[in-house]
Formats: structure tokens, C-alpha cells, sequence
């Protein structure tokens, strides 16, 4: 499979290229997550932006969310996977850095957008992928069959109606299988953590409804310590990236709205053009769930 920074410095190069072909980066500004913002993912240079910026941070944080959770999983299975809130598919790629080589995934991404140069499946695994709402997607299931339920960074982007919908489905559809883990990975901002974990809580009772009990640790919230990525984890070396983050910083002056006089273009200004390159960020949660007989 391909390697993290191989994958950046391919968003990169797609990036460079629509920018030598002239473009509007100031669409880009919509790349942020304070004060409620939420990203147009639907713009593609927005996409390639946000992978350079965000895909290292997020493959390292969905990979230690599933080694912890794999800790207790047996290994010579498929593994079912749904991630609501799939975007490119990145938690794949996370995951199969940890599986053992004896397991097998069966993955379902679900996402309102299609987002370009998703993951693809590595031999013996499958993927599918639905464009849909999370909560039609769980509408239409006739049962709810996954052994995991992901929400990779997409929990902050549900409305309080869409998770009551969620837990509503959940209630009615019940699960297949004796033991379902839920996944939640959040933004490290306290403001964003409180609501993205009354989120989780409420997803967590609506399970607990159907008679499952979570494990002794669940709750518990894992956090990144203040260290450089590329010092925790030798896939997520950043040597070969300076390319690509020096990309991200000169945006602002590549955009055709560029403006001699003032040195940069007023819109883009805005855009952040720091890669996210810090463990400390990481925020995620781990529910395990199990029918009392
Ligand atoms: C921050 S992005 C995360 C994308 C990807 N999981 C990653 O880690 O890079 C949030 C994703 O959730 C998706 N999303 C937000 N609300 C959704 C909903 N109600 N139904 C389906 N997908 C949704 C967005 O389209 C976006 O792709």
C-alpha cells in the first residue's frame, strides 16, 4: 500500500498542477473548524488542501485508535467495518497498517461527498463506498452488521437532529453481532470536545438501551502527548514533505486573485497554511459493547 507521505506528496502534485493551469484558491478559506465552520469538501483543491494539511495528523491518530482496539480483537478474522464519515477513506489505510496479516476488513464508507483518490482495497479486503447521509445510510440497513462503527472526525459535523436520528435507528435496528465497537476521533478544541462528546454519550445510552453493556473502560477519552508526529511513528516521517508543506504556506500568493501591490491575495489570507504535525491534537474514544444475556 501506499505510504502515507507518498500519498500527500501525490495531493501535492495535483495541487501544483491546477494551480500552474490558474485557479481560485480563495475557496480554500473555508478550511477551518473554529467558531463552527465547517469546509466546502465539495471543492476539490479545498480536498487537496485539506489532505496535505490534516492527512498526516489523521492517519496517525485513526492508527493508534485501532492498534488500542485491536489489543482485544482475536486476530484470523474479517474484520466489518462502517466509517460514517469516510471522506478518502484514510482510516483504511490506518487500520491496515495494524491489522495482523491473518485478518481481512470488509469496509463500508459512507459519506454525503465523493471525496477524489480514496484508499483503494488491498488484496483479500473489500470496500464499498455509499454517497449518503449517515443517518439514511443507517436508515436503509436492514440490520446494523459491522463488528466496528467509525466516526473519523465526521462526529463534529452532525447536527443534534442527525444524532438523535442515529441513536433512533440504532434502537430500532438493533445489532447483528454480540459485540460492536463504536470509534469516535473529535477535535482537540474544548469547546468542540464538550459537544462532540455529548454526542457520544448520547450514541452510547441509545446502545446501552438495547440491553448492551459497555466495557470497563469506555469513556475513557485518549489524548496525543506534545511531541512532533514524526518522532512517535517512523511511517509518519515528514522529511520528504517539505515540498508539499511549502506548498501549503505559499498559497496565499499562488492564488489568481494574487495581488501585486498588497503581496497576497486579500481572501486567501485567511487560509491556514500550517500542516497539522503534533500529537497533542489527537482526541478519541473507544466504546466496546456487549449483549447481556
Ligand atoms: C473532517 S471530514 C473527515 C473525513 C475523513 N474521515 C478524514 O479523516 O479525513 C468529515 C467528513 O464527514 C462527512 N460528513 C459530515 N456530515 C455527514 C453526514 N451527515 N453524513 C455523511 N457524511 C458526513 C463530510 O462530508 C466529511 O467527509
Amino acid at each position: 500500500m501506499i505510504s502515507i507521505t507518498d500519498y500527500i506528496n501525490n495531493k501535492a502534485e495535483n495541487l501544483k498542477e491546477k494551480v500552474a493551469n490558474g485557479c481560485d484558491l480563495c475557496g480554500c478559506r473555508s478550511l477551518r473548524f473554529d467558531y463552527g465552520n465547517l469546509p466546502d469538501y465539495n471543492n476539490d483543491l479545498l480536498q487537496d488542501v485539506y489532505v496535505i494539511r490534516y492527512g498526516l495528523a489523521y492517519a496517525f491518530e485513526y492508527k493508534r485508535m485501532y492498534k488500542r482496539l485491536l489489543e482485544n480483537l482475536a486476530p484470523g478474522r474479517t474484520l466489518e467495518v462502517t466509517s460514517l464519515g469516510c471522506g478518502n477513506m484514510v482510516d483504511y489505510w490506518s487500520l491496515k497498517q495494524v491489522l495482523p496479516a491473518n485478518c481481512s476488513v470488509r469496509y463500508h464508507g459512507v459519506d454525503v461527498i465523493d471525496w477524489n483518490d480514496k484508499f483503494p482495497a488491498w488484496a483479500g479486503d473489500r470496500i464499498d463506498f455509499v454517497q449518503e447521509g449517515i443517518n439514511d445510510y443507517l436508515a436503509e440497513c436492514n440490520s446494523l452488521t459491522s463488528d466496528v462503527y467509525v466516526f473519523p472526525k465526521s462526529i463534529s459535523e452532525l447536527s443534534k437532529d442527525e444524532v438523535e436520528d442515529i441513536c433512533r435507528m440504532i434502537r430500532e435496528k438493533g445489532f447483528a453481532k454480540d459485540e460492536v465497537h463504536f470509534l469516535f476521533s473529535m477535535r482537540a478544541n474544548q469547546y468542540n470536545l464538550d459537544c462532540d462528546m455529548a454526542k457520544t454519550e448520547r450514541i452510547s445510552k441509545a446502545i446501552m438501551e438495547l440491553g448492551m453493556l459497555p466495557d470497563t473502560e469506555a469513556c475513557a477519552l485518549y489524548e496525543g502527548l506534545d511531541k512532533m508526529i514524526c518522532n512517535c511513528d517512523r511511517d509518519f516521517s515528514i522529511d520528504e514533505l517539505n515540498g508539499a508543506y511549502n506548498l501549503l504556506n505559499n498559497l496565499p500568493y499562488m492564488c489568481d486573485n494574487y495581488n501585486e501591490s498588497n503581496r497576497v491575495c486579500e481572501r486567501c489570507r485567511e487560509n491556514r497554511t500550517q500542516p497539522m504535525l503534533k500529537a497533542k491534537y489527537m482526541r478519541y474514544q473507544i466504546y466496546t459493547f456487549r449483549k447481556v444475556a
